[in-house]
């Protein structure tokens, strides 16, 4: 299927590795020219590197972290000089600390806030103007299914990602006229070591152990299996394509069937 993303341009936040780092690949295995964030340059560099060998395309690294606004405004200025376009926006980056709501102050879900929806607010804010001037694009968000079906310990994120579902729903009405479309994904558990770490600390704050997390937490996906960044990456790739050129203002789980719910 070709999903005629050639020479498209793609900005991938979040992208040295784990999930971001599979849809910076996968973008570019199909022509895409990519652009690649993360805070640490090295890693980022590596990343690039190994996405450009092994693809053939374009690939610039931009250092950046996305909490902080004037990043933001860099990475779409780089884009444009180097590129002069851009084609699709995917918000993706780490996500807050663990932990029982009634044990956050204010910093704590500021930083929280700043990382999980002003990140998306502000990359938006940069990147529309130049969606508009191409005639089209699409924006991707990457969530977790936990911001529909919440978990204990989880509360800054998914309070912050309730954010984002309800900014990506009204930004899809607004920027449908324009031909955006608008989108969020909703990963369940996907084999990252962010996964790994995250089990790790859940386990420690319940007194259990980490393996044997692991092995519930695997049970209740009744596909049996942790997904992989590329099983996100897909997705991601069909709905920026012609091909998911219709579907807008949705939140999809990429869960293995994890969501217990019919919506
Ligand atoms: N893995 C899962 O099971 C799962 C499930 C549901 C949702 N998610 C969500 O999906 C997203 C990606 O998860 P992942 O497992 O791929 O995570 P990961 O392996 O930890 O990768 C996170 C990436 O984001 C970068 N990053 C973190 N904070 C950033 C910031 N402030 N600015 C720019 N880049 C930043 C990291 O590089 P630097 O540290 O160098 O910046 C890294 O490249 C997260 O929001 C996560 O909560 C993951």
């Amino acid at each position: 299927m070709d999903l005629h993303l050639l020479d498209k341009v793609a900005i991938v936040n979040g992208a040295s590795q784990g999930i971001g780092c599979a849809v910076a690949r996968t973008l570019a295995e199909e022509g895409a020219r990519i652009v690649m964030t993360a805070r640490r340059e090295a890693p980022l560099n590596a990343a690039a590197e190994v996405v450009r060998a092994e693809t053939g395309s374009r690939v610039l690294a931009v250092a950046a972290d996305v909490r902080r606004a004037e990043d933001c405004v860099r990475v779409v200025e780089n884009t444009v000089k180097v590129f002069g376009r851009i084609d699709v926006l995917v918000n993706n980056d780490g996500a807050p600390p663990l932990g029982a709501i009634e044990e956050f102050d204010d910093v704590a879900w500021q930083k929280a806030v700043e990382q999980n929806l002003y990140s998306v607010i502000r990359m938006v804010r940069q990147t529309v103007p130049h969606m508009k001037a191409a005639g089209g694009g699409s924006i991707i968000n990457i969530a977790a299914v936990s911001a529909r079906q919440p978990l204990a310990g989880l509360g800054l994120s998914v309070a912050t990602w309730a954010g984002v579902l309800g900014y990506a729903k009204t930004l899809s009405l607004e920027l449908g006229p324009f031909g955006i479309t608008v989108n969020t994904i909703c990963p369940g558990r996907i084999d990252t070591g962010r996964l790994a770490l995250v089990t790790r600390k859940r386990a420690e704050q319940q007194g259990e152990d980490a393996d044997k997390m692991m092995q519930e937490l695997l049970h209740e996906v009744p596909l049996r299996r942790l997904g992989k960044p590329e099983d996100v990456a897909g997705l991601v790739a069909l709905l920026v394509s012609v091909r998911g050129s219709f579907i807008t203002g949705a939140a999809i789980q990429v869960d293995g069937g994890l969501l217990r719910s019919v919506y």
